[in-house]
């Protein structure tokens, strides 16, 4: 039995490189439909492609984002996959970011105009992502913290990423970090994160079928997590900022965080 074909099994890849041509993610059509039967046999269900967008480098424009993205569900209908994707974007924190999302010039998480997937540059400073983040809410799209679990220094500073946290700011941790596949000092900051309910959502941030696979199912066992709490990670979270809600840490209501029903 397939491992989506379990009854109540949903999980959904909040931030992936899944379109052929754009970034260092799949090269060509081949290699992205190689991904999406990697994905669809680990039991995503719904993939948010989350091509590279650097305002100061390069930076695919919306309309290319979505029609390769329906290209790309074609050919996955076709190939009799139930997998789907829709647009998105993950954008370097640059000066010119809030004026380029008000113009339409970056995608937001599904084209909803709500959530923006932002990674920060390696050698970027707390307090400008504060601003940044704060003047992007003021314009009315959230930002989504790209693995958090990478960032230097939010290592050595951790109070600022609790900050974040506190300001409502979903933070996402990549699988493979959670896995050890960054080293173990990543592998201990992602499930710091997870552990203390700091990151809500865990996505692959995948980029081939080799080496940064689309998958993540291995994350709930590795994690010794219950079904509802890798549910609350990979599928109820990223549903929620889809779905145009408030973010996940507005509405994890129960208190409960995302490790506490580890068994
Ligand atoms: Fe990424």
């Amino acid at each position: 039995m397939r491992r989506n074909d379990r009854p109540g099994r949903a999980v959904i890849d909040l931030h992936c490189h899944i379109l052929p041509g754009l970034d260092d993610g799949p090269r060509n059509w081949d290699e992205a439909l190689a991904m999406a039967r990697l994905a669809d046999a680990d039991g995503v269900q719904l993939i948010v492609a989350t091509p590279h967008c650097n305002l100061d480098a390069t930076c695919p424009s919306p309309a290319q984002i979505r029609d390769l993205t329906a290209q790309l569900n074609q050919l996955l209908e076709t190939n009799g996959l139930r997998l789907r994707v829709v647009p998105g974007a993950e954008a370097r924190a640059t000066t010119g970011l809030v004026e380029a999302v008000e113009a339409g010039r970056v995608l937001t998480l599904g084209d909803r105009g709500r959530f923006l997937l932002v990674e920060l540059p390696p050698s970027g400073q707390p307090l400008f992502a504060a601003e940044l983040f704060f003047r992007l809410r003021l314009v009315g799209v959230t930002p989504v913290i790209a693995h958090a679990e990478r960032y230097d220094f939010f290592r050595s500073a951790p109070g600022a990423l609790q900050e974040l946290a506190d300001r409502l700011y979903p933070i996402q941790v990549n699988a493979g970090s959670l896995l050890g596949r960054e080293g173990w000092r990543i592998r201990r900051s992602a499930r710091d994160l997870v552990r203390r309910g700091l990151a809500t959502i865990v996505a692959s941030d995948g980029h081939n079928a080799t080496d940064r696979k689309p998958v993540l199912a291995a994350v709930e066992r590795a994690l010794r997590l219950s079904r509802e709490a890798f549910a609350q990670l990979a599928f109820e979270h990223p549903l929620a900022l889809l779905r145009q809600k408030a973010g996940p840490a507005a509405t994890s209501g129960s208190g409960k965080k995302a490790g506490e029903g580890r068994h």
